[in-house]
């Protein structure tokens, strides 16, 4: 298992390439089964969830090409089931089941297992099936969706206890694009990764209205054909190195990101003294690390809320921010594994009820720590970055399930960073 071994005390400077989006990819990937076409998708980062989604398409039956980050997919013929031993290594995998069932009338996933971050249950995507007219039987850990005589359109709210849900939008609107007749998606996810799979299924030849808003609109085709798409810039691993650029950087330069999708990262980050300065077109932006600091309220929210996948990131930003900070996650209240291991680092932080607060200290030591999650172990890095000493992180697999090649992006902007063995 790879260990990262982070020498704090480096002034990280000069620029990097953001890379494709890992949420829009998994979605993306997954909506080739949907055609019997080539799809070619590029900038898809090579990471391993997008790894695990290539390999299950290839075990469902897909002919899949991939060359650094562009993937050909072609499902000319595909299978109904995905096993345990296919689905249970990534969550997202789920999103396998709104295409198989659109596209055969039948598919048997298996339901995901506990993850780290918090419940995850997938009852509001079953509710879209069902909405859409599948029968659903689950037995032995499997879900099987039946939907002998194809699909219906029909109204169905995805309002969840904590939100709308992503994915649950996005395999509710991959199902309803071979559906009959018109469906309306309420209380629908409004993240630029669903508007980023939704413009790649109008691509395909799907007539999709509303996605990136609240309200979706997909009235059933036939038929969908192949496609040539390009994905969106991935905003939080953008969100990540803004965050490791005001902590330890002097003006460093993130190209090919998308300002919109970082309006509330920005803010936060912002807020606690330092500037971000984007280009015209909004492509590039230039990180200046402040001078007069204060701690900020962050609270996570849907789209275009501050997102949860920023929350463990801007904790450790703030764990060094003069003042007080608190961090509140409505989205995932249990996600606060990485405040442990930053308190192991000298950080003061009190966690209660899905709410951190922090009290910024001058300097964090370095520890060995050990990631928990992708996001949480961004966080140590980035604590990594300024504290005293080495800090060794141990399970780095979670980091390289989002982030593409992050060591060697590091020792771009100079950081000193190792990736060693056990
Ligand atoms: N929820 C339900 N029922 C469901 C589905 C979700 O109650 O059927 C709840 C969840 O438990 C959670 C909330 O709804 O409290 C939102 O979850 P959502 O379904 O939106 O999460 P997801 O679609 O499974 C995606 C991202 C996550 C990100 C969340 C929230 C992908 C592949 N994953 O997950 O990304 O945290 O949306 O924005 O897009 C990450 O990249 O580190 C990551 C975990």
């Amino acid at each position: 298992m790879d260990k990262l071994i982070v020498h704090g005390g480096s002034t990280l400077e000069g620029s990097i390439n953001i890379s494709g989006s890992k949420n829009a990819s998994l979605p993306i990937l997954a909506a080739a089964l949907l055609s019997e076409d080539d799809c070619i998708i590029r900038r898809v980062p090579d990471v391993s969830d997008t790894n695990y989604m290539i390999q299950i398409l290839g075990a469902l039956g897909a002919d899949v090409e991939r060359s650094s980050g562009t993937v050909r997919i072609t499902c000319a013929k595909i299978a109904d089931t995905a096993p345990y031993e296919l689905v249970r290594r990534m969550r997202a995998s789920i999103c396998v089941m709104g295409p198989m069932l659109a596209r055969l009338g039948r598919a048997v996933v298996s339901l995901p297992g506990g993850c780290v971050i918090g419940d995850r249950p997938v009852d509001l995507h079953l509710k879209g099936m069902e909405a859409l007219g599948a029968k659903i039987e689950i037995e032995g850990g499997d879900i099987t969706l039946t939907a002998k005589n194809g699909l219906k359109g029909t109204k169905i709210n995805l309002a969840g206890t904590h939100g709308p849900t992503v994915l649950g939008t996005d395999n509710v609107m991959m199902a309803a694009t071979l559906a009959e007749g018109t469906t309306v998606i309420e209380d629908a996810a409004a993240e630029p990764e669903v508007l980023d799979l939704a413009n790649f299924l109008n691509a395909m030849g799907a007539k999709i209205t509303g996605a990136g808003t609240r309200t979706i609109t997909i009235e059933g085709v036939d038929a969908l054909h192949g496609v040539e798409h390009t994905v969106i810039p991935d905003r939080i691993e953008a969100g990540t190195f803004m965050a490791a650029a005001a902590l330890a950087g002097n003006d460093v330069t993130l190209k090919r990101v998308n300002r919109e999708h970082l309006k509330a990262i920005t803010a936060a980050i912002e807020e606690s003294g330092h500037k971000i300065e984007f280009n015209k077109a909004g492509t590039q932006c230039t990180i200046h690390r402040g001078e007069q600091l204060s701690g900020v309220e962050i609270e996570t929210s849907p789209y275009p809320g501050y997102p949860t996948d920023m929350q463990a990131q801007m904790t450790a930003l703030l764990a060094t921010t003069p003042g007080i900070s608190v961090i509140k996650d409505t989205i995932f209240p249990q996600r606060f594994m990485h405040c442990a291991e930053l308190k192991r680092m000298g950080a003061d932080i009190k966690v209660d009820n899905g709410t951190a607060v922090v009290h910024g200290v001058k300097k964090l030591t370095a520890a060995p720590v050990m990631a928990s999650d992708l996001r949480a172990s961004a966080a140590l890095v980035l604590a990594g970055l300024t504290a005293k000493g080495s800090t060794t992180i141990s399970r780095l697999y979670h980091i390289d399930r989002g982030y593409e090649h992050i060591d060697e992006k590091l020792l771009m902007l100079g950081a000193e960073v190792e990736r060693v063995r056990d």
